[in-house]
């Protein structure tokens, strides 16, 4: 069957053109990192922060909770806080209850998880003095909508955590900073978390545990194809690969096709051809230096204010104030 052989046509959705995109085009096979997250998958990633190959998230709730304190003092009140693919907003808490400690605090998480913001709402409705809005948006689209409800004399701290700026290729983690720079006004700050670079064989580690949770989470995307798009993906016949790229300093994720296989995506209407071995990009995580994330934030329009690094796992909590 040729790659765009017409199956069956329905109504196509943005998932669906992206996924057309994605499998059908003449180079390499790719699939936005966002579609990972549907129920399953959010759920599943829940589960990837608690293994223990996965230092990350606990070194920035380590950070979070140790430093609260000292980021609410950094920023004056009266603050609005925004979080950017908040997920379950675990971590969050430990930044809502010491800002609540001044005063009541409006929190609105971005998400375009249902099921993540859900998690969230729950997670955190029990931190007494804040209000919970979810906005279920993309990132920017959702950031301008918070940023126009501001009242007079708030300022907005919006807060990027658990390194998803690292999902970014490079240079369009500039250009997403520089976006979200321009919806903010000067005095409004960013909490962004980054993983940092450590030796290759702990981060890959990270990505490709023993349990099998972060390759049923990669493999969930094609599940999700078929659930959402009518697929036919066996999904016995790929598997997750992780595997650093020197070039540009990120692990990916790959799903490689054990044979050559042809397969149906009927709600789209085409058909995508595997060879034996090809792979389908899913995600990349690039690890950052201290300097670089410095360097990226005053390229955006940022000032550096604070920046906090856990002594377990190498991983940098800044506090960036839009200058
Ligand atoms: C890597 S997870 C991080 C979750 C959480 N911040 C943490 O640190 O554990 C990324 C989150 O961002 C959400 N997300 C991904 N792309 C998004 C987009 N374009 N707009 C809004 N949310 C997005 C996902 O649903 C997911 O919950």
């Amino acid at each position: 069957m040729a790659t765009s052989a017409k199956i069956l046509s329905g109504p196509v959705t943005q998932f669906g053109s992206d996924v057309r995109a994605g499998l059908c085009g003449t180079g390499p096979k790719e699939l936005p990192s966002k579609y990972l997250y549907d129920q399953l998958g959010s759920a599943l990633f829940e589960v990837i922060t608690l293994l223990p190959e996965y230092g990350l998230t606990r070194a920035d709730e380590r950070l979070l909770r140790r430093h609260a304190k000292e980021i609410a003092r950094l920023v004056p009140g009266p603050v609005l806080v925004s979080e950017l693919g908040s997920g379950s907003g675990r971590k969050t808490r430990w930044i809502l209850s010491a800002l609540c400690q001044r005063e009541p605090v409006s929190y609105y998480p971005i998400e375009i998880s249902r099921a993540a913001l859900a998690l969230c709402e729950s997670e955190l409705g029990d931190v007494g003095c804040a209000g919970i809005v979810g906005v279920e948006r993309e990132y920017l689209d959702g950031l301008r909508e918070v940023a126009a409800l501001r009242p007079d004399g708030v300022r907005l701290l919006v807060l990027f955590l658990g390194s998803t700026i690292g999902n970014f290729d490079s240079g369009a983690d500039a250009r997403f900073l520089s976006e979200v720079r321009g919806v903010l006004a000067p005095g409004d700050s960013l909490l962004l978390g980054a993983d940092l670079v450590q030796p290759v064989e702990r981060m890959l580690q990270a990505y490709d545990d023993p349990l099998g949770v972060t390759a049923a989470f990669n493999l969930n995307l094609l599940g999700r194809i078929n659930r959402e798009l009518d697929g036919a993906f066996d999904l016995r016949q790929f598997e997750h690969v992780a595997r650093f790229n020197q070039a540009t300093c990120s692990i990916e994720m790959h799903l490689r096709s054990k044979r050559r296989q042809v397969v149906p995506v009927r709600r789209c209407g085409f058909a995508a051809t595997f060879a034996a071995g090809e792979t389908v990009w899913t995600e990349s995580s690039h690890k950052y230096t201290r300097r670089e994330i410095a360097k990226l934030a005053v390229s955006c329009g940022f000032r550096p204010e604070a920046q906090w690094v856990d002594q377990e796992w190498p991983f940098a909590e800044n506090l960036l104030l839009a200058v």
